[in-house]
């Protein structure tokens, strides 16, 4: 039942402030969207999440935890917590959807072949890939894999599910089934909080509860989908037009 909360989060690479004090609630239960131009650093921000990268300042704060500065050791059973859809759903190839989403259970688990069969036919229930469970990636769509990847992520029952632009590269019919599959997985899994980074203006607003605009280094803009629309923020409503003119310089 933890929320995560970003206070002040400082990320550069040499001279390049990626980050410069980003302030972010990620509320429980919920489904949260980052949004913001190419390069703004949200890949940045969910790789600190996942301790893969440390800030420079700041502090990420799970439930009661400050967790930004714990020791690798530690810091291990953080990422435990944290489940991963990749941007490219990241799939073995040389293994069957079964192995794929089993995999992650064979690592972490001493459990037998039996009860993994259980928890990998629940986890491809969810995404409504059960006739899948034998073929090889290179037998299924772009939107199969994400929801393979999808799967994978669910299986160890993660308190909270990280999507890296989970819909690029997709038609836009797979777009609406994956945006429909991250909804779904949010509102049938008890206890879980997504995070999803994305670039699709139509997706986050039918997906989000809450809403994040990044922008500078900042988060500029916080609301409902609801919010975002009525807003006459010009960075955000440049952003959601899509226009050429305005404060985001191309
Ligand atoms: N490990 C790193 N070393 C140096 N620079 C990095 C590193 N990771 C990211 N950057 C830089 O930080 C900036 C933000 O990168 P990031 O990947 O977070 O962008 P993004 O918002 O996810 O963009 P996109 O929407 O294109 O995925 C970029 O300029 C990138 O080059
Ligand atoms: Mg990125």
């Amino acid at each position: 039942m933890s929320d995560i909360k970003l206070v002040g989060l400082r990320k550069a690479f040499g001279k390049q402030e990626v980050l410069r004090g980003l302030d972010l609630e990620i509320p429980f239960g919920k489904i949260t969207v980052i949004i913001g131009r190419s390069g703004t650093g949200k890949s940045v921000l969910l790789k600190q999440l996942m301790g893969l990268l440390r800030p420079d300042s700041g502090s990420i704060i799970i439930g009661d935890t400050d967790i930004t500065r714990l020791p690798e050791r530690e810091f291990q059973k953080v990422r435990n917590r944290f489940g991963m859809v990749f941007q490219n759903a990241a799939l073995f190839d040389s293994m069957t959807v079964y192995d794929n989403v089993a995999f992650p259970l064979r690592e972490h688990t001493r459990l037998r072949e039996k009860e993994i069969r259980e928890l990998v036919l629940a986890s491809l229930a969810t995404v409504g890939l059960t006739d899948a469970i034998d073929k090889d990636p290179h037998q299924l769509s772009g939107g199969m894999k994400k929801r393979v990847g999808v799967a994978r992520a669910l299986i160890r029952k993660p308190e909270f599910l990280l999507y890296d632009e989970p819909t690029t590269g997709l038609d836009p019919i797979m777009t609406a089934h994956v945006d429909e599959l991250i909804r779904h997985t949010q509102d049938t899994s008890p206890g879980l909080t997504s995070l999803v980074i994305s670039h699709d203006m139509e997706a986050t607003l039918r997906i989000a509860d809450k809403i994040a605009m990044l922008f500078e280094g900042r988060v500029i803009f916080e609301g409902t989908p609801d919010d975002v629309r009525s807003t006459d923020h010009p960075v955000v409503r440049q952003f959601v037009e899509g226009r050429l003119e305005g404060p985001i310089k191309v």
